[in-house]
């Protein structure tokens, strides 16, 4: 593929932020001319090279209740060479929407002779090894994983672990577009072969966002990503003492990570899961506050922001959804050791105008799980390799 190569990266304390880069060409072919390194801007990143990350790579897909038809076309998107896990929250019993999740997937992996694992989030056994592995955070008073995205994230994390994969992708199962879900996960091999350090993250910024009211209308910004977006400039800028519009990507439901880096960060519960990573890697390497990992503050994290060709078209969830979603991820930064008076201010007025929060009102506490590095994640791992053939479906 031909990408833009990172024309200008920010620097706040050990963390490199490079400015959107844009997806040029999905493909740049075998034979095409090489173009020296960053020469007009553009960048050829060779088809083994994506290959080579691919075949490292777990693509994590949480669904919850999706249409079937979405989910089968999210998996047949997913480059072959990657290991799929699929954490499911679907609804089980008389209609048992699991069930029809495995078959598919069991379809497609034995059409197509790849791998994938399947777990359900309720399962009690990964609730057990989860207590086992002292990853209490994670279970509800049932005793089970609570509900929740981030929650089935954390799982699929184990998971990739336990299967010995350096890198993790997550891919919401709600995409219209299998061939925007191909592009995604190229789009995060693409990142990590830029990357200098093993601490590494890779966002994704959609090109449009199609809304359907009367005709299509190809929408380049959600009113949720723009306020996110805007208040994690301005935490960064708070600290520097200059203006940034940097961050692009801070609700980023598309995201991958090198194993390395996913195991030191803590996860906030539900939404609040990527606009959190950002705010933890600003507060764990930013410069500015205490760190404990002094190892990786001399490597340095390098978090890339790539804008897709694809638009994105998934599922809406209405409007109450969104306000759910925008307090989540303001809460994040509010409740950040990182964030002044002046800044909390701004937010509270932000939610306030928005209809978010009502005067006097103050956004939620944010749920953290510790990071996997704390937990026992060999004991996780042990537990589950018991029996690990379950999960997958090829048995
Ligand atoms: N396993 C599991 N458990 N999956 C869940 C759960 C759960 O409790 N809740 C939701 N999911 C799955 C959905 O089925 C979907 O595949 C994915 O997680 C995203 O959930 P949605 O509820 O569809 O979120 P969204 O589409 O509104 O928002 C997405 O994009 C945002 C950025 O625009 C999410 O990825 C957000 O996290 C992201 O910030």
């Amino acid at each position: 593929m031909f990408i833009e190569s990172p024309r200008y990266t920010e620097r706040f304390g050990s963390v490199r932020l490079s400015h959107v880069q844009r997806v040029i060409a999905l493909d740049s072919g075998l034979k095409s001319e090489l173009p020296p390194y960053g020469a007009m801007g553009v960048i050829k990143i060779e088809e083994e090279t994506i290959k080579h990350f691919e075949d490292r790579m777990a693509v994590v897909i949480p669904v919850k209740d999706e249409k079937l038809k979405l989910f089968e076309g999210v998996v047949s998107g997913v480059p072959h060479d990657c290991l799929v896990i699929v954490i499911s929250n679907s609804q089980r019993g008389k209609v048992d929407r699991f069930r029809m999740e495995g078959d598919a997937l069991s379809q497609l992996c034995r059409f197509t002779i790849r791998k994938a694992l399947i777990a359900h989030q309720k399962d009690p056994a990964i609730a057990e090894a989860a207590a086992e592995a002292g990853c209490d955070e994670l279970l509800g008073e049932d005793g089970l994983i609570r509900d929740g995205k981030s929650e089935a994230m954390v799982v699929g994390l184990l998971m990739a672990k336990a299967a010995g994969k350096e890198y993790v992708g997550f891919v919401d199962a709600d995409n219209y577009f299998p061939g925007a879900v191909l592009e995604y996960v190229r789009n995060y091999a693409a990142g990590f072969s830029l990357a200098q350090s093993p601490y590494s993250m890779v966002r994704i910024l959609w090109h449009y966002k199609p809304k359907i009211s009367g005709g299509l209308y190809f929408r380049r910004w959600g009113r949720v990503s723009e306020t996110t977006n805007k208040y994690l400039n301005d935490l960064i800028s708070s600290k520097t003492g200059f203006e940034t519009e940097v961050v692009r990507t801070g609700n980023a439901g598309e995201h991958a990570m090198s194993m390395k880096l996913a195991e030191i960060l803590p996860y906030a519960s539900g939404y609040a899961v990527e606009p959190q990573e950002l705010v933890s890697i600003f507060e764990n390497f930013g410069g500015i506050l205490p760190t404990k990992n002094l190892k990786v503050m001399e490597q340095g994290i390098d978090v890339f922001q790539i804008e897709t060709r694809n638009p994105h078209l998934h599922e809406e969830k209405g409007e109450e959804h969104l306000s759910n979603m925008l307090l989540l991820a303001l809460s994040t930064i509010y409740h950040s050791p990182l964030c002044g008076e002046e800044s909390k201010q701004a937010i509270l007025a932000e939610l306030i105008k928005q209809e978010v929060l009502k005067e006097g009102e103050e956004p939620p506490p944010v749920r953290l799980v510790s990071p996997l590095k704390k937990v026992s994640t060999d004991k996780f791992i042990s537990h589950i390799r018991e029996d690990f053939d379950k999960y997958n479906v090829l048995g």
